[in-house]
């Protein structure tokens, strides 16, 4: 690890979401940011968009990068997926549950065991999946008995959490110990706009709900200024 990167290494719980379309924006977001305050999480838009050279570049500014690719392929392609990105320096990244057992056992086996190895996190279902397109594809029982589960395969299968609504967290920390990291976006701080987002709540409650990182994007990225709302939120968490 460079020395840089021990320096700014952050304990913070907040994962910024830098939801953007090119590189130059986000990068001018992360610079109005504190590596010591937060971590930063990229997806598929940015990532499809300008590369890993962004991810290496957010990395040697000292940030712990949530790398939100969601990989869910055969197990051989995953695995190799997941070295890749385990190679750029990302502090967390992520497959899709539904993947299977073995498509997880080879993504953490392929990521090795060192002290500084990256988080692998598994995504069960999708916030955005609703009844209808549960019953359409063809799953069987309800959707939050279908969470728990994929979430034990996840355990079973080596992975070090799942991205899950806080309101799941409750749930799920009362299956798991607290080294099982609960991701969960929805954020909101009181009295801020919803945005998109449905089933909301806030940074204080989600943490005592049992989250272990949340994930907030808009309620900083579009704050006036990024630090003091990040600042705001830190505080509720006091
Ligand atoms: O701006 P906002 O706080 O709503 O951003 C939330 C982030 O978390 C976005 O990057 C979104 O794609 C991500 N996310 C989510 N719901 C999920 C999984 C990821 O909002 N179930």
């Amino acid at each position: 690890m460079f020395l840089m990167e021990a320096i700014f290494m952050s304990d913070s719980k907040i994962i910024v979401a830098l939801d953007y379309p090119n590189a130059d924006a986000a990068l001018a977001l992360a610079k109005q940011l504190d590596p010591a305050r937060c971590k930063l999480k990229i997806g598929k838009e940015l990532f499809t968009r300008s590369g890993p050279a962004t991810v290496e570049t957010l990395v040697k500014q000292g940030f712990d990068i949530f790398l939100d690719l969601k990989y869910h392929d055969i197990p051989n392609t995953v695995a190799k997926a997941c070295s890749a990105a385990a190679d750029l320096g990302v502090w967390m990244m992520n497959v899709h549950t539904l993947g299977g057992s073995a498509m997880m056992t080879a993504a953490r086996q392929a990521i090795g065991n060192n002290g500084d190895r990256p988080l692998l996190i598994g995504v069960t279902l999708l916030t955005s999946m609703d009844q209808t397109t549960f019953d359409e594809i063809g799953l069987q029982g309800s959707i939050s008995d279908t969470v728990l589960r994929l979430a034990a395969l996840a355990n079973k299968s080596g992975l070090d959490g799942v991205v899950c609504s806080a309101q799941e967290a409750t749930l799920l920390r009362a299956q798991h110990n607290d080294n099982f990291q609960l991701v969960t976006p929805g954020i909101r701080p009181e009295n801020s706009v919803q945005g998109d987002q449905h089933r909301t709540m806030t940074p204080a409650k989600a943490i005592a709900a049992g989250s272990s990182y949340l994930v907030i994007g808009r309620p900083i990225t579009a704050a006036e200024s990024p630090m003091a709302a990040l600042a705001a939120i830190e505080l509720s968490l006091n």
